[in-house]
């Protein structure tokens, strides 16, 4: 036992979050939604700090999802230009404690041209590191991976490259946006909600849940540790009896 009662031979291989709740946390301080996501910042470093502190090897959060482009102009827009911003502040600092970035998500319009290239430089600068990777799901949708997925077992099938006769979990795992990332072992929704939104439909299909009350600019190292005591009481079965 070290940090906090976790157990450090039983850490799960990749751990998502859905960070949730900065518009109530900005609403409860009669503050712009916009502050809520800027005070999500810190919760998001010390996190990625508590996972390094604990060991973890993979970590994915939720950052903007397909569907977040219905909510008001102004918002997306303050997002945008937030994400890129936060990345040209900690790239270095990631950089320096190993930890190797990457994006999942679609890259196209209408994510702006400066934030893919931040993003590009990113990976780029820390590709090297193995320590924990950070995965930051960004225009991301659990079904837009999977169709993005199927799209390229068709052209494989299209071009002879691939039998159709033959496509499995293998085939398409080996097409999702991060094919060597392991399957999510727990996933932790933060703000109360207590739904999946999208994210990480076919990775987290046997993932143990757990939802804190904590609105996200709130969350930290502590919120994570307390997550990994609860994920390492839970009886894990498989479909096994
Ligand atoms: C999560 O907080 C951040 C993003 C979805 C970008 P919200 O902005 O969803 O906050 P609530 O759920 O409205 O409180
Ligand atoms: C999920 O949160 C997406 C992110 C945290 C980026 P939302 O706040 O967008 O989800 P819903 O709309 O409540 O399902
Ligand atoms: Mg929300």
């Amino acid at each position: 036992m070290t940090v906090d009662g976790v157990d450090p031979g039983r850490l799960p291989a990749h751990v998502g979050v859905i960070m949730d709740g900065n518009g109530r946390w900005a609403g409860e301080r009669g503050l712009p939604r916009n502050a809520g996501h800027t005070a999500g910042e810190a919760a998001l470093f010390d996190t990625v700090e508590g996972a390094l502190e604990l060991g973890l090897r993979y970590l994915t959060v939720y950052a903007f999802s397909t569907e977040n482009w219905k909510r008001p102009p102004t918002e997306v827009a303050f997002l945008m230009n937030f994400n890129r911003d936060l990345l040209l502040r900690r790239a270095d600092d990631l950089d320096e404690r190993q930890v190797r970035v990457r994006f999942i998500g679609r890259r196209g319009r209408p994510v702006p041209r400066r934030l893919v290239e931040m993003i590009e430089r990113t990976e780029a600068q820390t590709a090297r590191h193995r320590r924990l990777t950070l995965q930051v799901a960004f225009n991301y949708g659990g079904r837009a991976e999977l169709v993005d997925a199927a799209r390229r077992i068709a052209v494989d099938a299209a071009a002879g490259r691939l039998d159709p006769r033959k496509v499995n979990t293998r085939s398409l795992q080996a097409r999702l946006y991060e094919p060597e990332a392991p399957d999510v072992d727990l996933l932790i929704r933060t703000s109360g909600e207590q739904r999946l939104s999208n994210f990480l439909l076919w990775e987290a299909a046997y993932a143990e849940i757990v939802f804190t009350d904590v609105l996200w600019p709130d969350f930290d190292r502590r919120e994570l540790f307390a997550a990994v005591v609860e994920f390492q009481r839970r009886a894990r079965r498989f479909g096994r009896v």
